[in-house]
């Protein structure tokens, strides 16, 4: 990969600033999906007391190996016994170390998705079995193919919602997929990482008990706006916790994110400010990107937006890459979606942001449409 997503990802300012020749902090960024409110007021004042506490035991101790505090405080919120959370550096984190337990040799990833699940995979030399997703079907596979898929790998990844697709999968694909990996003896791991976005959505999370083989992973790094600091969580039978978290790294999660994450968990009127923005801006974005020349949107559900460039290359149509480029040269980073298997250059991802924001991305959408069309003149 030689674009702006060299390391596998969005949000790289470091790579987009050696491209485009400015600097890092210089970037709009609606490449990476993450809470344009920032973090919850709670989070900041408990970080800066505890930056400013004599002595700061937080940078000059040890955190708690496991999390204990925190895990209590993730356990209250979903409702579920302690022992069945493991708290991670990031979703990331656990994500990757499902295969260190079970060691897949088969492993089924949707196309496309997140590029971590594959990535885990190959990096072990694990076999990829790719579960095709299609525009025409919305983006959804049907339910004897999901099956099939499940039964013919060790650990299958299902996004839910689904990155970069922002789709959830229906309630009875997830019950239905979950049985039939528990029955054939797979390792079904759903990847909530955004479902706070989506309140109300179906979660597995009631009925984990039923289901000993699924995991559900969540991250507190976009609905929190953290990802600086790395913090996710998984939820999963007691046995699943244990066996993450002997294979973690000893103090994987740090001192101010364990803080952190304890502080936003409290914070409900944050969760309805988020919930507010999300159902305001989400539309205005939607209704302003479709009346840009030559997109065509993929609503999806949540707080970014999948988008196909529908201009023929003949008649001038231009390429992700040179979409990402143009806006990037003003200052905008865009994902460019063509490093997702099973999409090709002419997809792109934005992320939903903030009012005078989304203003920014629609009106340099305009301004190079304009440029477009007095070049192909
Ligand atoms: C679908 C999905 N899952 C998991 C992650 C990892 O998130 P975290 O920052 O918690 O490691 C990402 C990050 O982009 C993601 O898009």
């Amino acid at each position: 990969m030689s674009g702006v997503e060299r390391y596998g990802h969005g949000g790289d300012r470091w790579t987009a600033g050696f491209l485009f020749h400015r600097e890092a902090s210089d970037f709009l960024d609606f490449s990476a999906n993450i809470n344009p409110l920032g973090p919850p007021p709670g989070v900041l004042e408990v970080l800066h007391r505890a930056l400013t506490e004599s002595g700061q035991p937080v940078l000059t101790q040890y955190p708690d190996p496991r999390s204990r505090s925190l895990k209590r405080a993730l356990a209250r919120k979903c409702d579920v016994p302690v022992d069945w959370v493991a708290v991670g550096n990031g979703g990331a984190e656990l994500l990757d170390l499902v295969h260190d337990i079970i060691r897949p040799r088969r492993v089924g990833v949707t196309h496309p998705s997140f590029s971590e699940y594959e990535a885990a995979a190959r990096k072990r030399g694990s076999e990829v079995v790719p579960l095709p997703l299609s525009e025409e079907r919305d983006w959804l596979p049907g339910r004897e193919e999901l099956l099939r898929w499940v039964r013919q790998v060790d650990l299958a990844y299902l996004g839910h919602p689904n990155n970069p697709t922002g789709t959830l999968f229906p309630e009875e694909s997830l019950i239905a997929a979950a049985e039939e990996a528990a029955r054939h003896g797979s390792v079904l791991v759903v990847d909530e990482a955004f479902l706070d976005f989506v309140p109300g959505a179906f979660t597995l999370q009631r009925q984990l008990s039923d289901f000993p083989t699924t995991l559900l992973v969540r991250s507190m790094t976009k609905f929190y706006a953290l990802p600086g600091l790395r913090l996710g969580y998984a939820l999963a039978s007691p046995s699943w916790v244990k066996k993450l978290e002997a294979r973690q790294i000893p103090w994987s999660v740090n001192g101010l994110a364990q803080l952190a994450g304890e502080a936003a968990l409290s914070d409900r009127e944050y969760e309805e400010r988020t919930a507010d923005w999300l159902h305001r801006e989400r539309l205005f974005l939607l209704e302003g990107l479709k009346r840009v020349a030559g997109v065509h949107v993929f609503p999806g559900s949540v707080n970014y937006l999948l988008l196909r460039l529908t201009g023929r290359r003949a008649s001038g149509g231009y390429s992700s890459h040179q979409w990402q480029r143009a806006l990037g040269e003003r200052g905008i980073l865009i994902r460019d979606a063509s490093t997702y298997p099973g999409l090709d250059d002419t997809y792109i991802r934005v992320a939903v942001r903030s009012r005078e924001e989304n203003e920014r991305l629609l009106s340099a959408f305009i301004e190079w449409e304009t440029e477009r069309k007095e070049e192909s003149r």
